[in-house]
């Protein structure tokens, strides 16, 4: 893995009197799989709205390559925590609205929208509507649309934990298959350990706000990873120890 690639830097906002992010910096390697536990409520959120650019940071810097992150330039994948799917649009438009925002042409947005859904098995379902789609369809739904614009890094909050735990398996595996196709960076949030130590490289720890790195704990288990076996146990419980915020 190369060094630094995105570079948070000094990273602070407050809402009113709360502090959120207070001097907060991050690096992240290019190809990472980060995954980022924290209390409820501690800026989790926030740290990802503010690298997507939608809540100003009030100081810091956000770097990819030593340039300033633009959106523009460079393609970051965002599925946030309540992503929710136009209800109006079918799976197809749904996947290919990132692309639309970002003024790809019809004809390619569609062409796009189609190769991803059918790369994630969802080929069969490009014309059934939201209502019509289970949850993991949907959450599926939504990541074709953060992977058609070609993401060189995926943001994603907490998406799966409304999942049922034989829906998480499969969407983890799905997952780690299309980085390893890809290459892409992935910062993950999430409440749940084991998936934190099933898909991590690397697991950050996060303290209560304002967000502090805790614990920056580099996972070397092999992949494909088995939860019952004694070494995924036993960073499952230290991370869980980590964790004791209640
Ligand atoms: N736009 C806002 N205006 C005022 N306060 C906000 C705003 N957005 C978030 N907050 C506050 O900032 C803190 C961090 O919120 P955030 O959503 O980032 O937490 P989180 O770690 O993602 O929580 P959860 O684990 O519940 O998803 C919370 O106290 C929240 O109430
Ligand atoms: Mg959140």
């Amino acid at each position: 893995m190369n060094s630094t690639y995105l570079s948070i830097n000094n990273l602070a906002k407050r809402f009113d009197r709360l502090s959120v992010i207070e001097d907060f910096s991050l690096q992240i390697r290019k190809g990472e799989f980060v995954c980022v536990v924290g209390p409820t409520g501690c800026g989790k959120t926030t740290l990802l709205r503010c690298l997507m650019g939608l809540t100003q940071a009030d100081a810091g810097e956000i770097l990819l390559r030593g340039q300033p992150l633009s959106l523009r330039a460079s393609s970051v994948g965002y599925i946030s925590q309540e992503d929710t799917l136009m209800p109006w649009l079918n799976a197809l438009e749904n996947a290919a609205f990132g692309m639309k925002i970002r003024g790809v042409p019809r004809s390619e947005r569609k062409k796009t929208a189609r190769e991803t859904l059918a790369g994630l098995g969802l080929g069969d379902i490009a014309a059934r509507f939201p209502r019509e789609l289970s949850a993991s369809q949907q959450k599926q739904v939504a990541l074709a649309r953060a992977l058609a614009v070609q993401p060189e890094i995926l943001l994603m909050d907490e998406p799966y934990s409304q999942m049922d735990s034989s829906s998480r398996h499969k969407l983890w595996n799905e997952l780690l298959e299309l980085k390893c196709q890809t290459g892409v960076t992935v910062l993950f949030i999430t409440h749940n350990v084991e998936e934190a130590v099933y898909l991590a490289d690397r697991i950050i720890v996060l303290s209560d706000k304002p967000i502090r790195i805790k614990q920056d704990i580099s996972v070397s288990i092999r992949h494909p990873r088995n939860i019952a076996d004694n070494g995924f146990i036993q960073l499952r419980e230290r991370v869980t120890e980590e964790i004791k915020w209640w």
